[in-house]
């Protein structure tokens, strides 16, 4: 289901696109590494236009959700990153709120990357594609010190065609160390020997600087590239940290 509210009254009445996603209200609740806000529904307010409302008006809004659901009567605002396909697997106390993300390719992609920390062992790839991320350090891949290991693959099966590569590097100060000089590539080209072969793909982006905490790093291609293969390569040389990517 897709919502269209008109956005703050500024030029032109530009359209501000929210998407319904089933989610967990403990799960956005808990998450205490995001910003939230919870605002009393007052009498006869419509919930989807005033929660809605609430949201386009604060910059770090990404998610609303009218609750209790039957009879709302709070709106919770918060900056948690759910994506529209994201699958709630706790079902107990299951909402439907409205995401500002886009739908994109990432969520559920099938993803290969190099060796992660045992030391870490929360910290894994499945991470990067289950379409949600609450900034928790947690819910970031993080990969071994080595030359063979600073990357990812997204496997989409097919071709599909996109415009954006998002990446999200870690909140904390080390996110300069751990999130520098990388390089998005696309192919289709299935039998690759990863990274060294990375080389032979069509480059999409890079980021050649060193990342500020919480940096979202967008690249934006001026037409649609289409490929069944996306990388992310860092080149400096250190463990790579990435928290949660967005191809759409
Ligand atoms: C991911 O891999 C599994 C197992 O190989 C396959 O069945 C599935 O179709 C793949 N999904 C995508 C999106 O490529
Ligand atoms: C991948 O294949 C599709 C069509 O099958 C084509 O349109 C696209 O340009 C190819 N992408 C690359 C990176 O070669």
């Amino acid at each position: 289901m897709l919502l269209l509210l008109p956005s703050a009254p500024v030029e032109g009445g530009e359209l501000c696109l929210m998407r319904s996603v089933l989610i967990s209200l403990q799960r956005v609740q808990a998450a205490s590494f995001t910003k939230q806000e919870s605002l009393d529904l007052p009498p006869g307010a419509r919930p989807a236009l005033y929660c809605s409302n609430k949201c386009t008006l604060r910059d770090w809004c990404r998610l609303w959700c009218a609750y209790p659901s039957n009879t709302p009567t709070h709106c919770l605002i918060s900056n948690i990153i759910v994506m529209p396909t994201y699958q709630e697997t706790n079902m107990a106390d299951v909402l439907t709120c409205h995401t500002t993300r886009p739908k994109d390719l990432a969520t559920h992609a099938n993803i290969t990357a190099g060796k992660q920390y045992m030391s870490h062992p929360l910290r894994v790839k499945e991470n990067l594609v289950d379409g949600f991320y609450n900034y928790d350090i947690n819910q970031c891949l993080y990969t071994v010190w080595s030359n063979s290991d600073r990357w990812i693959t997204l496997d989409f099966g097919q071709p599909k065609c996109f415009q954006h590569v998002i990446l999200y590097a870690q909140e904390s100060s080390s996110a300069g160390q751990l999130f520098n000089n990388v390089q998005v590539r696309v192919s289709n080209v299935t039998a690759v020997t990863p990274p060294a072969d990375f080389a032979s793909y069509d480059l999409f982006g890079e980021f050649p600087g060193a990342a500020s905490p919480g940096q979202e790093v967008e690249m934006k291609s001026p037409k649609p590239v289409c490929a069944r293969f996306v990388t992310g390569h860092m080149l400096y040389d250190h463990p790579f940290q990435v928290c949660h990517i967005e191809v759409f």
